[in-house]
């Protein structure tokens, strides 16, 4: 089997709505690294998108899903439940920021959860509307896009989106926005067109993650939670791509002054088995009538046993504050090229989290650059992602657990990908 027939077979086979970044297909991974059906290896710097901060196929990941793989993969939680379960959200109601009663319900998708996330403020609150950010991304369920702050490729031709969903700009110095411009226009929404009352939460991302790792000021995020008390506004952070280590700690929003009513998770939650989750304060969890939360696979019972060791593995190998160290490695190197590239523009990132984004000559987002710098990776053995509202960004999701041997390896390819 060569890459080039699964290509051809995957053209007449799957529609063009799956984009694929890749034209190589995977055959096996471990840790760091990846090899396609013809035997090349690849440093993985995307980590399917944000998903393996313990890398791929950790061993006590993998031996917490044998183990459950032996006893039973599915009995559908809310038919008959099962000790995981109900020890996940123990764990995660603990270690969730927010020194309040917390409740946990896990789903499997971060869509999904988001989708969650809103039906459980809309019941707390008894309202409808929700406001989202410009750059966010949500998912890709109805919601999902609903929230996004993205058209395309996200919202092209899907409409009508669900009603009631409200959009204001995230900050971002470097391109004009602050804090309180965010913030004012957040007024003037309550002006213009829906009464605060209206509102049963406001969602946003404490680093967006497709819109281009672009982080939240404090004051931005306690401005936010001041609206939301003021006007008894539900706060939800999304904690879909920050979560499970990688900003340098478990939760972006430990870094702020403030907590969110909801948070959601997903995506290194369980080490690349599917589970996402919605946590959040006791009393607003319990809104929803019993049988108005779950799904058939809601939390099943293999990802979760990995979701339990992936946070053994966080602690006990330090990889939340390793991911800060290599963090910090990466952005010095990125910064000593800096003379050298004039298309870099911003170099930043909070922990692991870090990113690159690139601007042309005339000081505008430069995605061709961005293009070819990551083709040129490529070429080279280093699997990178991009993101951002103008596709202008690199984003670094490289596993916590990568050695010092590979991450030297892949910062050269990355050094040579940008002088070239
Ligand atoms: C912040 C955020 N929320 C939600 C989602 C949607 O998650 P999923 O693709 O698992 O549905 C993503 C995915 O990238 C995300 O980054």
């Amino acid at each position: 089997m060569t890459n080039a027939e699964l290509l051809r077979r995957k053209d007449a086979a799957t529609p063009r709505g799956v984009g694929v970044m890749c034209n190589f297909y995977a055959d096996r991974a471990l840790d760091a690294e990846l090899w396609d059906v013809e035997g090349k290896r690849y440093i993985d710097f995307a980590a399917g998108i944000a998903v393996l901060n313990t890398g791929h196929r950790h061993p006590r990941v993998m031996a917490a899903i044998q183990a459950q793989l032996e006893r039973f993969t599915h009995t559908a939680y809310q038919i008959v439940p099962y000790a995981g379960y109900v020890q996940l959200a123990e764990t995660i109601n603990q270690r969730t920021p927010g020194d309040f009663a917390k409740k946990t319900a896990l789903f499997t998708t971060g869509a999904e959860a988001v989708e969650n996330a809103v039906k459980i403020a809309r019941a707390f609150t008894g309202r409808p509307a929700v406001i989202a950010f410009g750059g966010g991304f949500h998912g890709r369920t109805m919601m999902g896009m609903a929230l996004t702050g993205k058209v395309a490729p996200y919202k092209l031709g899907f409409g009508p989106f669900p009603a009631d969903v409200y959009h204001v700009p995230y900050p971002n110095a470097l391109h004009g926005v602050s804090v309180e411009q965010s913030l004012t226009a957040l007024q003037h929404l309550f002006k213009s067109d829906v009464d605060p009352k209206r509102v049963a939460a406001i969602i946003f991302e404490p680093v967006q993650g497709e819109g281009g790792f672009v982080i939240a000021p404090d004051a931005f995020v306690a401005g936010l939670r001041a609206i939301c008390d003021e006007h008894g506004i539900l706060l939800i952070a999304d904690e879909v791509q920050t979560g499970f280590g990688r900003t340098g700690k478990l939760f972006a929003m430990s870094h702020y002054s403030v907590c969110a009513d909801l948070t959601t998770m997903a995506k290194s939650l369980a080490g690349g088995m599917p589970l996402s989750a919605v946590c959040g304060r006791a009393e607003i969890m319990d809104a929803p009538a019993p049988g108005g939360l779950g799904g058939t696979y809601a939390g099943n019972p293999v990802a979760v046993a990995a979701a339990l060791a992936v946070i053994d593995v966080l602690d006990e190998e330090r990889l939340i504050e390793r991911g800060a160290e290599l963090g910090a490695r990466l952005k010095a190197r990125l910064e000593s090229v800096r003379p050298q590239v004039q298309q870099i523009a911003e170099i930043r990132g909070v922990g692991a989290m870090v990113a690159v984004e690139f601007n042309g000559r005339d000081g505008r987002p430069d995605a061709d650059f961005t293009r070819r710098v990551q083709a040129r990776a490529l070429e080279k053995g280093l699997l990178l992602l991009s993101c951002g509202t103008y596709g202008n960004v690199i984003r670094f999701l490289f596993p916590l657990t990568i050695s010092d041997t590979l991450m030297n390896e892949a910062l050269d390819i990355l050094v040579d990908a940008l002088a070239d």
